[in-house]
């Protein structure tokens, strides 16, 4: 018999053979026949893999005071937290509902950074009383609720500001945040920044840590992190300079782009944090600025190449003259992101991945929406019908943690794919457990 060449598409844990795919090494059509569809794949290794490049790269590039926090917003659940924390990172969260998550991990909170331009008193509490890390700090409303709170608890708060560097990223609009008028931060050119910090300074509670920015979110070029880093380099200079205050760590965000599509390219995180360090080396030297803690955090680059679906597929209904569909047993609700942002991504049949995909099809969900689309546009073989597996690949960062239960749909369960086997990491949704807590 011939052997078939194994072929690797879009990224290198997954690959076609003997016109089948598979996912860290396993056979699609096999899990989805185990597991049940919808189901989230998670690749362990590929997860540790991303996380351990991103710290080699930040330490190589920042040296040992260098450090990594997952933005944990791109998939938290608590298998996630135990993996980046065994990796050696800190993580980022925005909300109780992540720190509960993390802590549940057993995620040491010292080492969480915590953002959300709104925290209510309450958040505040929740986390000091768990004693997260660092609080990075939107607006002075903040840091006064900050500075009660840690009076009252008798503790001084480490904090970082949110700054907007002024960035425009070019990427798409929901996902951009360095600009002068995000809704985030405190913004440089309108002198908002340094209020910010003479105001942190003065707040005896507060520990000023540093300051953070984000710029937004899949980004491609090295560029903007660059200018991003140059701009922030240059402030805590300033800072230093009108305020004699130095700041130990700047936080440089997250938003390296990766590859959903084959016309997309394939970021290298090293090379762009080493540009980013190049720069703020340049700058650290040329205002004689001790260079600081640098953080980078990273959300996508670590889950989504590490994540896929599984799908079966239902009807397919041909419109001549207008449109094909597939219809699938997930949605909108397991991956809005095509609903919210038109995102692409590389949909396959399973177990015909070597047919000839002749035919275009909308691939579609199962809600009462018509802007539950998964793809548009989508070549698949013209034999696709019910009972199909439909991977729908890319869909680690961003899908498990913007899922809903619109149309009351259960969340899919993640699965974990380490050395072979498989584990259940988050158990499926059952209807009953969305009726828990409705009187
Ligand atoms: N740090 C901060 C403060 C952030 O707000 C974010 C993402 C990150 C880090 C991580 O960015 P990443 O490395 O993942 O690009 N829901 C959108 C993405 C929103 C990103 C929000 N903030 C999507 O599905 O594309």
């Amino acid at each position: 018999m011939k052997e078939c060449e194994e072929r690797t598409v879009i990224c290198e844990n997954v690959t076609v053979k003997d016109g089948r795919l598979r996912f860290a090494g396993q056979d699609c059509g096999e899990l989805a026949r185990r597991f049940g569809t919808p189901v989230y794949l998670y690749d362990e290794d590929r997860l540790r893999a991303n996380c351990r490049r991103f710290v080699s790269a930040v330490k190589r590039a920042f040296g040992e005071g260098g450090f990594v926090l997952y933005a944990s917003k791109a998939a938290a659940f608590r298998q996630m937290y135990r993996i980046a924390g065994s990796e050696g990172l800190g993580t980022d969260v925005v909300s109780c509902g992540e720190i509960a998550a993390a802590q549940a991990a057993g995620f040491d909170l010292s080492n969480a950074f915590f953002h959300s331009n709104n925290k209510t008193d309450a958040d505040i509490a929740y986390a000091m009383d768990r004693g997260v890390g660092y609080f990075v700090v939107d607006c002075s409303e903040e840091l006064f609720a900050l500075a009660v709170a840690a009076a009252e608890r008798g503790i001084r708060q480490k904090v970082l500001l949110r700054i907007t560097p002024g960035i425009d990223p070019h990427t798409h609009a929901a996902v951009r945040t360095g600009q002068v008028d995000s809704k985030f931060g405190s913004a440089i050119e309108t002198g908002r920044a340094e209020e910010m910090t003479r105001l942190a300074l003065s707040l005896r509670n507060l520990e000023l840590a540093g300051f953070h920015c984000h710029i937004g979110s899949q980004i491609f070029t090295a560029d903007p992190f660059v200018r991003a880093a140059r701009i922030m380099t240059d402030f805590a200079a300033d800072m230093r300079d009108a305020l004699g205050y130095t700041a130990k760590i700047i936080d440089l965000g997250g938003g390296i782009g990766v590859r959903y599509v084959e016309d997309q390219p394939s970021c290298d995180p090293g090379e762009i944090i080493g540009e980013m360090a190049a720069a703020m080396n340049e700058r650290c030297a040329e205002r004689g600025l001790p260079l600081p803690r640098v953080a980078i955090e990273p959300g996508r680059a670590i889950a989504a190449d590490a994540g896929m679906t599984l799908y079966t597929a239902g009807s397919v209904k041909r419109i001549p003259g207008y449109k094909s569909y597939v219809s699938v047993d997930g949605g909108m609700t397991d991956n809005p992101r095509f609903a919210l942002y038109g995102s692409p991504y590389t949909v396959i049949a399973a177990e015909k991945a070597d047919e000839e995909c002749s035919e275009r099809f909308s691939v579609v969900g199962r809600c009462c929406e018509s802007g539950d689309i998964i793809g548009e546009n989508i070549p698949l073989p013209p034999s696709v019908g019910r009972g199909d597996v439909i991977a729908c690949l890319t869909t680690g960062a961003y899908h498990f943690s913007m899922s809903s239960n619109y149309n009351r749909v259960c969340r899919p369960p993640v699965v974990m794919l380490k050395s072979g086997g498989a584990y259940l990491a988050v158990k499926a949704q059952t209807p009953e457990d969305l009726l828990r807590g409705e009187v």
